[in-house]
Parts: C-alpha cells; sequence; structure tokens
C-alpha cells in the first residue's frame, strides 16, 4: 500500500496515475502496490504495441494500394493547406481517411483474438458451456467472415460508407472488442492513428519493397514474420 501524501498540491483535472493512486473501495481500502503496477502495465501495453500494429499496418496497407495512398494524400492536403500540424477540428473532416483506418483494423486488427474465461453455465448455441473454461474469440476471423462481410478479403474502405454496413449487427466489426471490458482507449487511438498518418503522408510517399514477403503472424498484437519493408520518398 502507498502512502498518500497530504501534502499534494490539488489538482483540478485528476490524470490516470492520481486516480489510482487516490482510488478507494467502499472501506475506504486503497490498491496495493502491486494492484498499481498492474494497471499501469495494462496501459502501457494496450495503448503501445497496439497502436504499434496499427501504425504498421495501416503503413503497409498505404504502400499497397498507392491509389488510395494518394486519395488520404489529397484529403491531408486540402485541409492542411500550408499547416504542418493537425489540429482538433480537423479531426473530424478526416472523412476518407478515417475509412481507411477502419478499413485497416477490420482486414488487421492490431489485437486478433481476446480470450473469456466462464463464471458460471454460459449456452451458445444450444449447447452448455460449464463454468471455468477459457473461451477465445477470434477477432481477425469475424473481420473475414464470408456471411457477413462481401468479398473480406478485398481491401475496399468505402464499405463502411454503404447501407449494408450502418445496418449490420455490431459485433461483426469490433477492433476494440465489445462489452463491459472493452477498449478504454479507442477513440484515443483512433485520434492517434489519424495525426500519425497524416504527418507522414504529408511528408512522403511510402513504397512497399515488393521483393519483401509479408505474412500475418496473429501473436499478442497482429505482427509481420520477417517485418515489413517500405519506402519513405520525400515529397519535394
Ligand atoms: C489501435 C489501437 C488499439 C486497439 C486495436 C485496441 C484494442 C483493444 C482490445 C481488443 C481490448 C479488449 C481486450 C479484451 O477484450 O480482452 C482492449 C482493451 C484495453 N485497451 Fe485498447 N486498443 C488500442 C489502443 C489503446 C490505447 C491507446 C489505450 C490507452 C491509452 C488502450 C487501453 C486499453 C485498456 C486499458 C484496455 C483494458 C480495458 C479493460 O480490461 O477493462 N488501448 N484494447
Amino acid at each position: 500500500m502507498l502512502d498518500k501524501n497530504p501534502d499534494a498540491p490539488k489538482k483540478s483535472h485528476l490524470d490516470f496515475l492520481d486516480i489510482l493512486l487516490t482510488a478507494e473501495d467502499e472501506h475506504g481500502v486503497g490498491l496495493s502496490t502491486e494492484d498499481i503496477r498492474a494497471e499501469a502495465d495494462t496501459f502501457l501495453f494496450e495503448g503501445h504495441d497496439t497502436t504499434a500494429s496499427a501504425t504498421s499496418w495501416t503503413l503497409y496497407a498505404l504502400a499497397k494500394y498507392p491509389d488510395m495512398q494518394e486519395r488520404v494524400r489529397e484529403e491531408v492536403d486540402e485541409l492542411l493547406g500550408d499547416r504542418t500540424y493537425l489540429e482538433w477540428n480537423d479531426l473530424s473532416n478526416l472523412k476518407y481517411t478515417s475509412l481507411f483506418l477502419k478499413e485497416v483494423l477490420r482486414v488487421y486488427p492490431p489485437v486478433p483474438v481476446v480470450s473469456r474465461q466462464t463464471t458460471k453455465p454460459c449456452v451458445i448455441d444450444g449447447v452448455t458451456i460449464p463454468p471455468g473454461m477459457v473461451l477465445q474469440l477470434a477477432i481477425m476471423l469475424v473481420h473475414r467472415n464470408a456471411d457477413v462481410w462481401e468479398n473480406p478479403e478485398e481491401f475496399r474502405p468505402e464499405r463502411f460508407m454503404s447501407e449494408t454496413f450502418l445496418t449490420r449487427d455490431p459485433y461483426c466489426y469490433v477492433p476494440f472488442s465489445a462489452g463491459p471490458r472493452n477498449c478504454i482507449g479507442q477513440n484515443f487511438a483512433f485520434n492517434e492513428e489519424k495525426v500519425v498518418i497524416c504527418r507522414i503522408v504529408k511528408k512522403f510517399k511510402i513504397v512497399l519493397d515488393e521483393s519483401h514477403p509479408v505474412t500475418i503472424v496473429p501473436e499478442l498484437v497482429l505482427r509481420a514474420k520477417e517485418g515489413i519493408k517500405l519506402k519513405f520518398i520525400p515529397r519535394s
């Protein structure tokens, strides 16, 4: 248990660590040092490896589909003009870039599998799963399910605009999982991706190294077996 510092200056807005340090249950008991460490570890992993994977696969997809890369760049150039940095309001005006990022998260979900353990009997399709079982949900397979997605292997950002997508079952697209333990950083992550990708496409043309094979490996996060090789050519 960490001692609280009574002389610590009062802040108008508590940050993540402040919340962990000051949280108490109904008996006034705070988190142990181990609890705080576990929460900080979760945040660092969930917030870092996932976005690193998303950025890598987005850059790969931009290089693989040069026409779409050009559309993203046109949108960024038009929005930013001579400006270098994005402003808050720009984030909601990156329409095509958003569709592109959504399609990246469908085809290359950074978290390819999530697990849950049953705490009580659970009936799925008439089959009773007893308590204590670990169930794995393969997000990557859900996102490539041909019963739900038309030509699932095709990379097509526009599918996120179609009527069929808007009326879809919300659980057919779950890059950030769903339910009470879904990703709490999803808006932050999506905005972070927009900022990073916009800054890169503004400065560089991204070209795929065609000689290097890219094989998807669904580990804790989605990786490429031998990495991804890209060329970044400065725009004049
Ligand atoms: C593209 C980026 C990201 C993806 C695809 C992603 C995906 C996910 C998924 C699928 C889960 C649920 C895991 C499960 O159900 O077992 C999750 C949980 C979580 N994510 Fe993210 N995440 C991303 C970025 C972030 C960022 C930037 C943060 C923090 C700043 C973050 C914080 C968390 C935390 C704390 C949890 C655990 C929530 C809980 O257990 O209640 N994630 N994320």
